[in-house]
């Protein structure tokens, strides 16, 4: 029996409707919430990815501050950059997008966004407040695949969940959220150095591979029945193909044929990325205009 596909697209324009409300109410109080988007570099994959977030802050009706910056740009200019977005009122969200030039420390950039306005939650106090199950910003990948799995009802508490990826998008903030009671999940974490990871995978009632591998993830490596997740976004050249390359994930699509419930790429786990980006962005801006609210009425 073909699986029930999880449709990120679908569910991505649902949460995207109601951004776009939220905003629009953000707008009448005289906050249009706001998004600082930092590229360095001019890497394909990025400047896609980029544009695609921009496109989706328009349709919802926010703004986003564009700023492109060349390859050979030091980490000190970008951290003033950063600063300046800091102090900016009109910016309520800022995302530097990964990876940044192999010359920068990522995490010194991470660091340098002020948590306020930490729509990633890459920021050591944000991923601090998620663990420590405190308010504050949800991952953009991981909070969307918890939605994703909600919104068709695949169970997870008493699941076995097997992630593939330690990253610090993915791997680690997914697992943690698994742990909460409300999702009430059992974790395992795969990675470069685990050995037989057939051996893990086949145990998985739940299988997220984020380990960047195009079709890495083979019908035999899968439990029949289980939900398997793909964050991956790969792309693998193709001359056939327009554009030189295709984009596929790290499960490779025969999956779909053992697995009960299937992400596609594209329209799985990507959208909600956004979609949830766009949600964080509309958090931040609300605490803003809250905030405002309240300075206006001591002063
Ligand atoms: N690169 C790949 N995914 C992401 C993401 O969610 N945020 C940022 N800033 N960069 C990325």
């Amino acid at each position: 029996m073909a699986a029930v596909i999880l449709d990120g697209k679908k569910l991505s324009i649902k949460i995207r409707e109601s951004v776009k409300t939220k905003a629009a109410l953000l707008k009448e109080k005289g906050v249009t919430p706001c998004l600082a988007v930092v590229l360095v570099g001019d890497d394909p994959a990025s400047l896609s990815y980029v544009k695609s977030k921009e496109k989706a802050l328009a349709d919802a009706g926010m703004e986003s501050l564009d700023i492109k910056l060349p390859q050979e740009t030091s980490e000190e200019a970008l951290l003033a950059v950063i600063e300046d977005l800091n102090k900016n009122d009109k910016v309520h969200g800022i995302l530097v997008q990964s990876p940044v030039p192999k010359h920068i420390n990522e995490e010194t950039v991470n660091s340098a966004v002020a948590p306020e306005k930490d729509v990633d939650c890459f920021h050591p106090v944000s991923v601090g407040n998620m663990v420590l199950e405190r308010p504050g910003f949800l991952p953009c990948t991981p909070h969307g695949i918890l939605m994703l799995l909600n919104e068709y009802n695949v169970k997870t508490s008493g699941a076995h969940a097997v992630i593939i990826g330690r990253s610090n998008i993915v791997g680690k903030p997914l697992a943690n959220l698994l742990i909460r009671r409300n999702y009430n999940a059992t974790v395992t974490i795969c990675h470069t150095g685990t050995e037989n990871l057939a051996k893990h995978t086949l145990q998985a009632d739940i299988l997220m591979a984020a380990a960047g591998k195009p079709c890495f993830i083979k019908p035999e490596m899968v439990k029949e029945g289980a939900a398997v997740i793909d964050v991956g976004i790969n792309r693998v050249p193709d001359i056939s193909a327009q554009k030189g390359y295709r984009v596929c994930g790290d499960v490779d699509p025969s999956v779909e044929q053992k697995a009960g419930y299937f992400t596609p790429v594209p329209g799985g786990v990507g959208p909600m990325t956004i979609a949830m980006l766009l949600s964080n962005v509309i958090e931040a801006a609300a605490a803003f205009a809250a905030k405002s609210a309240c300075t206006a009425a001591y002063t």
